[in-house]
């Protein structure tokens, strides 16, 4: 079992598989920086022997995450390998979902069991604004798609001024129907991204309080499930979710670890210093990998510290896959 100085346990990869991605939203790639190309990202072979030696240390759940995954042709392949891995119950994806309308019926039958698209507004000039791409109708094509294979679907939108109160009011009409998690993110500081960030930022905490308000409930948490905070509401047939990094008890329930597209293990979203795995995963030996894993999970800190005023040290958090 993977568990670190502080008893938190580890479940949940999140596995980046490429750092390129088509899209320029604002909020993560203020510079344009569109990820190293050159590089060569994990092989499938490669990502079989750390689902292996992942799955073999206690986790059950793995999240394919990019840049955009959806890049890789090998998506399918790399998908199957990872459900195929025994211990592996759940294989989810986290997408722009340009790609969705085309690939994810073949995805689903490849073996995955759920899906996290990022539609940061609902009104398709907004959403042009923000990521550079007309795509909006595209992806609420796949999404419907998606929910007619019966995919469990959470949508991302990250809270931006001046953006986030136009689309909870359209957001909350559209849940009545819809029966996704919406999940609204607290923009979050990176090296690169300061004077976008004192500009957009906009605190998940009144949102919250209007939630309550209105009569949406917060759904007790199972300890397994991570840092977002859940709420449920009879009339509506979708949820919200909120994720709020800069609370300070954030942290404590942090149950994921995740591996970058070079193989480099990341401790925490905000750990830049990534771990070097892939010297073990190339001789495909899983046992040593986990030997490895093993002593690379003492040093987790307890949390980011961002809430004390430390600024995110990585520079592009999707190139880590969020
Ligand atoms: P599930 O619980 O598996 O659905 O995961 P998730 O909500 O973490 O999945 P997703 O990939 O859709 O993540 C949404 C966004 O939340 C990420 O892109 C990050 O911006 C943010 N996020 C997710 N996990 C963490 C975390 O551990 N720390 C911080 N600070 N932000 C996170
Ligand atoms: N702050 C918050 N979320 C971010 N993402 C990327 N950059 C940031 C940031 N600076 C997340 C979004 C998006 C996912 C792919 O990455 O949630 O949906
Ligand atoms: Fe875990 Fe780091 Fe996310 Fe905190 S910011 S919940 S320590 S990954």
């Amino acid at each position: 079992m993977l568990e670190d100085r502080f008893g938190r346990r580890f479940r949940y990869l999140r596995l980046s598989i490429t750092e390129v991605c088509n899209f320029r939203c604002s909020y993560c790639l203020p510079d344009g920086y569109q990820g190293n190309a050159k590089q060569t990202f994990l092989s499938p072979q490669e990502i079989t022997t750390l689902a292996g030696a992942f799955a073999g240390l206690g986790t059950s759940k793995i999240r394919i995450t990019g840049g955009e995954p959806s890049l890789r042709k090998d998506l399918p392949q790399i998908i199957q390998r990872c459900a195929q891995t025994p211990g592996i119950q759940k294989v989810a994806l986290t997408t722009n979902g340009f790609k969705l309308p085309k690939m994810v019926d073949q995805w689903v039958s490849a073996g995955l069991n759920a899906l996290n698209v990022s539609i940061d507004s609902l009104d398709p000039r907004q959403f042009y604004a923000i990521t550079g791409h007309d795509k909006l109708h595209t992806v609420l094509a796949g999404l419907d798609r998606a929910l007619a294979l019966n995919l469990p679907v959470k949508v991302n939108a990250v809270l931006l001024k001046p953006y986030s109160q136009s689309l909870l009011q359209t957001a909350l009409t559209w849940l009545k129907s819809m029966p996704v998690t919406l999940r609204l993110i607290e923009l979050m500081q990176t090296g690169d991204n300061q004077a976008f960030f004192s500009q957009h930022h906009l605190s998940g905490q009144g949102i919250k309080r209007a939630l309550l308000e209105q009569g949406w409930t917060r759904i007790t948490a199972d300890k397994a499930a991570g840092p977002a905070q859940e709420f449920s509401h009879p009339d509506y047939q979708g949820r919200i979710g909120l994720i709020m990094p800069y609370d300070k008890d954030f942290c404590a329930s942090c149950n994921r670890l995740r591996v970058a597209a070079n193989g480099d293990l990341h401790l925490c979203l905000f750990a830049e210093q990534g771990l070097s795995l892939r010297p073990w995963l190339q001789t495909g030996d899983i046992a040593a990998v986990q030997q490895r894993l093993s002593e690379l999970i003492g040093l987790k800190d307890a949390s980011h510290w961002l809430h004390q005023g430390h600024s995110g040290a990585t520079r592009q958090l999707a190139m880590l896959g969020g």
